[in-house]
């Protein structure tokens, strides 16, 4: 193996956050088998995938690997293991970003078969990114271990080493085995359940080729109550009733969505699992069993939009895919889209056009901390030698979303519907970067709009839309009454005319007029002075009222912003109360900005409470 030199990614390859060969050859199928040790906090076992040639003279096979430990690899001939020479190219110039390749040198045959099968015999442990292995006291009831994995983007290299690339896609099986009274849980759908003495051995397949980064692992003392026939949700113990309660919508939202694009949903089983506080997203969209922050549990139903957007990642994104991570805004655009489609149809336009001002305001904030310069501005961010996670922010999501209803404007509800419709119907199945939207909602237009059609696409510069950094620089305009009461609402309170009466008003809002309100003080925060932060607080008695974590985090960045110290407690509360990014990031960077020293402390001395990627994430403002 001594002639095989470091790999180097290819600048203009269809993925290069992958260093693996996968278009030479190809994975099909992958049968994973693990035995979870908490006491050891290992992840260990083999995965045994079928690979098919696309170039028969490939000698070696390259896979991603960051992490785990190799024990040995072996390919299977007539089932029985012969093992293979293997090489890991620890000194790769991106190891800190993308891995450590994992070189295997293929056996010269007499004639090459179509297909083989490796086996490889890994251990993983909890430093490896996607894994988090939870301490007791880390899960609500504090009684017994919790372990999760989250490989979106390119963390499934670090459970075991696989083309870890959404180009490919693969059918799996896997065989967990954990100690009682655990629930070892996998996203695809169960098969069998043995149990012996003291274990639980689970057998799972996802039938549906998946790419890696939907791969998703977790494993608690849970209990599982059902939504519907198709829907359920796993919780910690204790937490069932106040889940289902919570998530009820699950199956009205995937109603909605099979109507909107005339496809039954694919997947047969909806199940969620509530995760501890540590997960730093709020939600996952791993196919079977979507994974959610337990914030979404505020009681009244209020964060069920993020139910709304899993779902509809199963087409965006779980059918039709991204091919790389450049095209992001495939996945995540599209679904913001689907999602308003949601609030539109169950909710009126009203409500839809306020999320869309809430993410317009959101993205404005993004772009303003990245820098109007900054490749992550764009839809075609230059990631480059980069995890591509680095650069997360709502840029993909909400410009995405932007030029999604502004190609809808452009030819009409119902045509839009239709044109998506026949999107996912002909690129299921397969991953794709936009210009497999471009072609389908041309060719479209040009089919169905007669005279009109160049006029129509004659309107749009694709370029622009995808390549431009900084600011939104089309002009939308979102009406919402919801969104001017809570406008007007603000300007009240900023010229100090904010009175105790306009609490009942604020109380009834939906979450969305509430951030909205928020947003706008904040975006404002330089005429929130002393007489008018004195009035907000006394009112809205942020100190006492149980608002959930969308309206508190705007709270306490207002509190922040304006240099105030009277909420510290509550914040520092609130920081180890939850690990979702989206809330933890803008509170300890304001906070930050207000007093460096005691936040660089508290993070410090909390920081191991937190997920891998909220740590590393949040360490790069405090080590900047
Ligand atoms: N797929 C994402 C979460 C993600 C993105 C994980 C990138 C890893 C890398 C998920 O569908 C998502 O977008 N979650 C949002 C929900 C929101 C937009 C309603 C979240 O977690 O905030
Ligand atoms: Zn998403």
């Amino acid at each position: 193996m001594e002639d095989v030199k470091s790999i180097i990614i290819d600048e203009n390859a269809e993925d290069i956050s992958t260093f693996s060969n996968y278009k030479k050859i190809v994975q099909k199928k992958m049968d994973i088998y693990a035995y979870l040790d908490f006491s050891q906090k290992t992840f260990s076992g083999h995965i045994t995938t079928t690979y098919s040639y696309l170039d028969k003279n490939e000698k070696y096979l390259i896979l991603d690997l960051k992490g785990p430990q190799i024990l040995k690899v072996a390919i299977l001939e007539d089932e029985t293991p012969k093992e293979l020479s293997f090489k890991i190219d620890n000194e790769n110039k991106f190891k800190n970003s993308l891995g450590t390749p994992l070189i295997i040198k293929l056996p010269e045959f007499e004639k090459k078969p179509e297909e083989i099968k490796i086996k490889i015999d890994f251990v993983t442990n909890e430093n490896c990114g996607g894994i988090q292995f939870l301490e007791k006291e880390q899960t609500f009831n504090k009684n017994y271990n919790f372990m999760f994995t989250q490989c979106e983007a390119i963390q499934c290299r670090s459970l075991f080493p696989c083309q870890d690339t959404p180009s490919s896609k693969v059918i799996v099986e896997a065989t967990l085995e954990v100690e009682k009274p655990y629930k070892f849980l996998f996203g695809g759908i169960e098969k069998e359940t043995k149990e012996n003495e003291n274990k639980t051995i689970t057998k799972y397949i996802q039938k549906i080729p998946i790419p890696t980064y939907l791969i998703a692992f977790a494993c608690g003392n849970l209990e599982y109550r059902k939504i519907s026939e198709r829907c359920g949700v796993y919780t910690e113990i204790n937490l069932g009733d106040k889940a289902k309660y919570e998530f009820e919508d699950s199956e009205k939202f995937i109603e909605s969505m099979e109507n909107y694009l005339n496809r039954k949903y694919d997947w047969e089983v909806y199940n969620l699992l509530v995760l501890p506080f540590s997960f730093p997203y709020g939600g996952m969209e791993n196919p079977n069993l979507t994974f959610v922050t337990p914030s979404l549990l505020a009681g009244d139903k209020s964060l069920s939009n993020v139910i709304a957007h899993e779902i509809c990642h199963s087409w965006t994104g779980n059918l039709v895919t991204n091919k790389n991570w450049k095209n992001f805004w495939v996945n995540e655009g599209f679904t913001i889209f689907l999602e308003r489609k949601i609030a539109e149809i169950l909710y009126g336009e009203d409500m839809k056009n306020l999320e869309s001002l809430v993410g317009y305001e959101g993205v404005i904030k993004d772009i303003e901390m990245l820098g109007e310069d900054s490749s992550f501005t764009c839809l075609n961010p230059d990631i480059y030698g980069v995890d591509p996670d680095d650069g997360f922010t709502t840029v993909p999501y909400e410009k995405g979303f932007q030029l999604l209803y502004f190609l809808e404007s452009l030819i009409g509800k119902n045509d839009f519907m239709n044109v998506m419709r026949l999107y996912i119907d002909k690129y299921k199945f397969m991953s794709v970067d936009y210009s497999s939207f471009k072609n389908t909602y041309e060719n479209y237009v040009k089919e169905n709009k007669g005279n009109q059609s160049q006029e129509i696409l004659n309107q749009i510069d694709w370029d622009k839309w995808i390549n431009s950094k900084g600011k939104p620089f089309h002009q939308f305009n979102f009406e919402s009454k919801l969104g001017d009461e809570a406008v007007k609402l603000g300007d009240k309170f900023l010229n100090g005319n904010g009175s105790s009466d306009d609490k009942t008003l604020f109380v009834n809002w939906h979450t969305n007029v509430k951030m909205y309100f928020l947003k706008y003080l904040l975006k404002n925060v330089n005429n929130v002075n002393e007489d008018v932060y004195k009035k907000l607080k006394e009112v809205f008695a942020f100190d006492k009222e149980k608002y959930n974590m969308e309206v508190m985090n705007l709270w306490f960045q207002i509190s922040l912003k304006t240099k105030h110290d009277d909420f510290i407690d509550l914040i520092k509360k609130f920081l180890l109360e939850i690990g979702r990014l989206k809330y933890i990031r803008p509170v300890y960077f304001t906070w930050f900005d207000f007093q460096p020293n005691e936040a660089k402390d508290f993070f410090e001395k909390n920081k191991n409470v937190y997920h891998a990627f909220a740590r590393r994430m949040l360490s790069n403002k405090f080590n900047q």
